[in-house]
């Protein structure tokens, strides 16, 4: 099959489309003919070896952990799904090595979610790591009904969802964005304002009397969080492990297919949005890496495998 691989941590020049043999399906696993992939700031992080100390790698690595496609082929004892179903799954696995920027992948069934009609394979790829990470940082944030919250990042991929989510529990959302993304964020409930200098006695104009809740989705903004956080209240961050030093939680996305479902029944009821940036061919990962890297993308980056 046909796979985007590298053969040592490095920068984009390790990336090379390669024949690799297509998986195995084991018990338990699906195994998905790729039509979609979605590209995260953490594909290329590992790919530079920013993940070695906390995963182990066999080379040649495919990278990408989200994928959207079709049930190729089912394991043994794995009723859960037939060949020919819709899925999407957040694809991470213990080792860094099977990756989704390949024609075929194999993930465990606990993982895949099927994708409801009326939701593209677009979207189905857009959603499995940035949704079930805004799930998890704000369960673990506890965000409930009337909860100030700030969000860090809101018109990241994780933010945008993450915001709309919190909004639809009843939260208070103030989301930090460039100007650019403002309206965006006002049209989904979000009191919008902007990162960079002043960013303190802006949030303080907001909030004065402090925010319940603060998830930080870019890292690099503890002492503001901290700042601005009302006495006991609540800290999460996806991208300062120092968070925990002050009490907070790193908080970490896990595998979920179950509440992948979820995410994507919200989707397919029109509750949640998703917005796609552009989509490149598998051949041009080295580009779409870049257009993540960049930080001006506006939704996802969508890696298109086949029809
Ligand atoms: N721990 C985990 O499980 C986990 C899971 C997912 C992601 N992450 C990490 O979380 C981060 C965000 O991921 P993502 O997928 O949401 O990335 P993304 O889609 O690339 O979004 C990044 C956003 O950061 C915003 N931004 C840049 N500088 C900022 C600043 N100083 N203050 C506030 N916002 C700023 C940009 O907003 P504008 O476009 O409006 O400027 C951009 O929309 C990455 O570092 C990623 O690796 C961790």
């Amino acid at each position: 099959m046909r796979a985007m691989t590298y053969d040592r941590y490095g920068d984009d020049d390790e990336l090379r489309m390669t024949d690799r043999p297509i998986p195995k399906v084991g018990p338990g696993e699906v195994r998905i003919r790729v039509t979609r992939a979605s590209v995260n700031p953490v594909d290329w992080k590992v790919m530079s070896g920013g993940l070695d100390a906390l995963m182990d790698a066999t080379f040649p690595v495919i990278p990408g952990w989200d994928v959207a496609g079709v049930v190729d082929a089912v394991g043994p004892d794995t009723p859960e799904f037939t060949e020919g179903d819709r899925v999407a799954a957040y694809a991470r696995k213990q080792i860094v090595s099977a990756g989704t920027f390949a024609e075929y992948v194999s993930v465990m069934a606990d993982d895949v979610a099927a994708v409801p009609d009326g939701v593209s394979d677009d979207i189905a790829a857009a959603v499995p790591l940035t949704g079930l990470t805004a799930l998890r940082v704000l369960e673990t944030l506890a965000v409930t009904k009337g909860d100030a919250l700030l969000v860090h990042a809101a018109s990241g991929g994780v933010g945008y969802l993450a915001s709309q989510l919190a909004v639809a529990a009843g939260a208070k959302v103030v989301g930090t964005a460039s100007p650019a993304n403002h309206d965006k964020l006002s049209a989904i409930g979000v009191t919008p304002v902007a990162y960079g200098e002043g960013l303190r006695e802006r949030l303080r104009d907001v909030a004065p009397d402090g925010f319940d809740a603060v998830a930080d989705l870019v890292g690099g903004v503890l002492d503001i969080s901290l700042d601005v956080l009302r006495e006991g209240g609540r800290l999460a961050s996806i991208a300062d492990p120092t968070v925990e030093e002050h009490g907070g939680r790193w908080v970490w996305v896990r595998p979920d297919g179950e509440r992948l479902a979820q995410l994507l029944d919200e989707v397919a009821a029109g509750r949640l949005e998703v917005e796609i940036d552009r989509s490149f061919a598998l051949e041009d990962i080295t580009k779409a890496f870049a257009a993540s890297r960049s930080g001006s993308a506006t939704g996802k980056i969508v890696i298109t495998v086949a029809d």
